[in-house]
């Protein structure tokens, strides 16, 4: 049924891109700016850091990886909704990698999604994040790539996506429809000379935050690829947990954070505010970490110019009585009972956490999202910190799949997110029960003996 949905929705795309039929583009080589004379030794080693930095900042080897495999030679299983893609072999290899790739192939597939053979690659691929590279940065990211990535033989493995979704023709058209043409004035974006520019350039583009902060309408596209609808980083979800709306809402985004507590939080994992978890934790890991201090505080100062996606958000104002409630004893609820045996210890009766260790829940933007899909998917399965150089220890969190059943996991998640200040909607053990599924956690324990 899903299959036959998305076919639709892929011709519908098709038919849309025909009509569309984008005049192609003219874009401004990456040749053009790296062929103005032969560089020396010092200016490639230049550019091959400054390939490595971005390569970097771009997270290329989170997809590009295999689990236990060599950097960069592909082979990583991505679950999409048409079935598994297989990322490429992106190392020098002249045989299975992209060795035979010259400059102008390697920009079609990075800013295009265009293969060397002329077909389109699936937008597991990002590239329409990465349209907004200049061509001096994918000049970069080629001889990074070309000179000190080193070639592994690894044959690229064919999709698991069933015929006739396995035809690549399609995606032509999806790519017409909803790739944006490389940006041909990004240079001015990108020179640092005005942080907020710098910062939307990092943003939208080489660290595509909008792949998983930024919902998906019907053709799987995003709803937005820049600051230019509410829509741009105000919430998507990925692998079962809500990567959560990063605009100015007080309540759910990030309208109480300074910037300060933005840079603290990519690049330790942890800020006064919240803790990193889900796949944000691999991207503060592997990525976010080792941008520089100047492009943090860039990304930063952007992500502090977007409009709350609702209106009308106030802000949230602490509220001490149920903590008094529990420090006396008199919580008889479910939810503040499970809370205090299972929760209280690390999240303190005050919801406030420890600074740096255990997050608080009190006034959080996470606990007061709309959705609670990440909340109940970190009591089920717990959660671990990311480890950084600025913050390397790894504080867990367990999961309660095993002890709690979806009732009491409701009821806590339910008690939580109404406490303290906090003013989010209840979650009900249906919920619960379907993410269990979902996600593939233990079986809840039986309560015969304790009903
Ligand atoms: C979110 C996952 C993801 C990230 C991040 C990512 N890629 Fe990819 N990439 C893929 C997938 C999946 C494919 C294969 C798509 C297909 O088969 O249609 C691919 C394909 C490619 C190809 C085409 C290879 C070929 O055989 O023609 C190139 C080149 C490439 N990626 C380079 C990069 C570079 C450079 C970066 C970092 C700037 C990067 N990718 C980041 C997922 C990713
Ligand atoms: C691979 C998917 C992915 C990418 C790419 C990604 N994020 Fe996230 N992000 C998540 C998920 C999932 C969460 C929710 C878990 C959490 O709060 O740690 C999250 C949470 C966050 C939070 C915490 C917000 C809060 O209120 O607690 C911030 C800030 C954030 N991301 C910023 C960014 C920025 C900036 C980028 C780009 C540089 C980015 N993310 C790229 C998946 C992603
Ligand atoms: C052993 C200490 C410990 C216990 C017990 C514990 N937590 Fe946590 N909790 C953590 C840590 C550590 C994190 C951060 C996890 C991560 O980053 O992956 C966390 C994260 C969270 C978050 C996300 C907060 C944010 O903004 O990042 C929520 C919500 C949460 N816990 C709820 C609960 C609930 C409900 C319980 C009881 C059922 C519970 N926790 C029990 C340590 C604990």
């Amino acid at each position: 049924m899903k299959f036959k949905k998305l076919a639709t929705i892929v011709l519908l795309a098709g038919a849309l891109g025909a009509v569309q039929a984008r005049a192609a583009a003219s874009i401004d080589a990456p040749a053009k700016v790296l062929a103005s004379g032969a560089p020396s030794a010092q200016a490639s080693a230049q550019l091959i850091a400054q390939g490595r930095y971005l390569a970097s900042a771009a997270d290329c080897v989170a997809c590009h990886t295999a689990k236990g495999g060599k950097p960069f030679a592909g082979g990583l299983g991505i679950a999409s909704p048409v079935g598994v893609i297989y990322s490429s072999n992106i190392t020098p290899d002249k045989a299975t990698g992209i060795g035979d790739y010259s400059l102008e192939d390697f920009d079609r597939a990075v800013r295009r999604g265009i293969a060397k053979d002329g077909t389109t690659l699936y937008p597991a691929m990002p590239y329409v994040s990465y349209a907004r590279l200049t061509p001096a940065d994918v000049g970069a990211l080629y001889a990074y790539f070309r000179h000190e990535v080193a070639p592994v033989s690894r044959t690229n493995r064919a999709t698991g996506i069933v015929w006739p979704l396995s035809m690549r023709w399609p995606l032509r058209f999806w790519r017409m429809t909803f790739a944006p043409a490389p940006v041909a004035n990004a240079d001015a974006a990108a020179s640092g000379a005005q942080r907020v520019a710098r910062g939307r350039y990092l943003v939208e583009g080489a660290a595509h935050c909008g792949a998983c902060h930024t919902p998906r309408g019907l053709g799987l596209q995003e709803k937005a690829l820049s600051d230019d609808g509410r829509y741009f980083l105000s919430g998507g979800v990925v692998d079962g947990y809500v990567a959560k709306n990063l605009r100015g809402d007080r309540q759910d985004g990030l309208g109480a954070w300074s910037e300060d507590d933005i840079v603290a939080f990519l690049k330790g994992g942890r800020s006064t505010h919240a803790a990193a978890f889900g796949g944000m934790s691999d991207v503060v890991e592997r990525s976010t970490q080792y941008m520089s201090d100047a492009d943090l505080a860039a990304i930063a100062a952007y992500l502090k110019t977007l409009k709350p996606a609702h209106e009308g958000g106030a802000a949230l104002v602490p509220d001490a009585s149920a903590a008094l409630k529990l420090r006396a004893g008199t919580a008889r609820d479910n939810g503040a009972l499970t809370y205090v045996d299972n929760c209280a210890a690390c999240h303190r009766t005050s919801g406030s956490g420890y600074a740096q260790t255990f997050p608080a829940l009190a006034l959080s933007s996470v606990v007061n999202g709309a959705d609670p899909t990440s909340l109940v998917h970190l009591v089920l399965q717990g959660g671990q910190m990311p480890s950084t150089k600025a913050a390397p220890t790894h504080y867990g969190m367990p999961g309660f799949a095993s002890r709690l059943t979806d009732r009491d996991i409701a009821d806590v998640l339910t008690f939580v997110r109404s406490s303290w200040g906090n003013r989010a909607a209840a979650v009900s053990a249906d919920q619960v029960a379907r993410i269990r599924r979902a996600v593939g956690a233990a079986p809840a324990p039986s309560r015969a003996e304790n009903p």
